[in-house]
């Protein structure tokens, strides 16, 4: 996509988003976190009995990457660049990476490059966050996980990852949905994080479960993934969950 193209696109999509949000905007406390500062070129008329009243409009916010950077000593979270194309390629040519998610087969540099290009608005627009997992100590790229399909509405989102196939097996993904979860249930403020995982992928549903998430039940024909109608699990956690779950939270920092 050109970047003329790419600018007209976040206009419209921030326009469309910024609508979303004035209509679904609660006067609740939490969802204060989204209104910017007053603006000068936004004043807003109110109508009925506060008819006149001047008012400073909400503005819309990107969504920034949680500073610190989120870390629990052993793997790290930030932002996908240019540099990890290369590494994202290679991760993504195992096969059980689009056997069990949306990522596209087969996976070239070109796909990698317009899905990077994709992430600043997505964070703009506050459709959702990528993250790259690396190893907090040679910042090596391990894998991916982000939040997506996020409703301002309903403050609920999704979480999704993949660990590269030479990296697993030793808790990365553990830590990375424990670290995304605390941050999206915390300081990005949502009331419900859920997690969809194929029936058969019973990796993905250990993984969920030592993170906190609870068992809701099977979803029927939920996903469509690479042409197939999947049966996913529904695992979801609230911020009440975070001190009844992960049992051995402690030792991963
Ligand atoms: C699912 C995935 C992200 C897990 O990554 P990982 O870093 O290896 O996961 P972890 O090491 O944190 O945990 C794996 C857990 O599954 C367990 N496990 C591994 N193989 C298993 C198997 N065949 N049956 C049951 N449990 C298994 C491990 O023992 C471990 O649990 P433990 O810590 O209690 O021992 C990785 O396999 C992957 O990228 N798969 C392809 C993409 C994918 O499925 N994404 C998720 C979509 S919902």
């Amino acid at each position: 996509m050109r970047a003329t193209e790419q600018r007209d696109r976040a206009a419209r999509l921030i326009s469309a988003t910024e609508q979303r949000d004035r209509a679904a905007r609660p006067s609740s406390a939490t969802d204060q976190r989204d209104v910017g500062a007053p603006c000068a070129n936004h004043i807003a008329r109110r109508d009925g009995a506060r008819r006149g009243v001047r008012l400073p409009c909400a503005r819309v916010l990107p969504i920034d990457f949680p500073s610190p950077p989120l870390d629990d000593g052993v793997i790290a979270l930030r932002g996908f660049d240019e540099d990890d194309v290369a590494d994202v390629v290679r991760a993504c040519q195992d096969p059980e990476i689009p056997r069990f998610t949306v990522v596209p087969s087969p996976y070239t540099e070109r796909e990698a490059r317009a899905w990077i290009e994709t992430h600043d608005l997505l964070r703009i627009t506050r459709m959702a966050v990528p993250f790259a997992v690396v190893d907090a100590r040679t910042r090596a790229l391990v894998g991916s996980i982000g939040v997506h399909d996020l409703d301002s509405r309903s403050r609920k989102g999704e979480v999704g990852y993949w660990i590269a196939r030479e990296h697993r097996g030793r808790g990365a993904a553990t830590r990375a949905l424990r670290l995304i979860s605390r941050w999206a249930l915390g300081e990005l403020g949502l009331g419900r994080l859920e997690l969809l995982a194929d029936v058969h992928n019973v990796v993905s549903q250990r993984v969920a479960e030592r993170a906190g998430f609870v068992r809701e039940g099977v979803l029927r024909s939920a996903r469509e993934i690479k042409g197939t109608r999947r049966d996913m699990v529904l695992y979801a956690r609230l911020p009440t969950d975070d001190a009844d779950r992960e049992p051995d939270a402690r030792k991963s920092g």
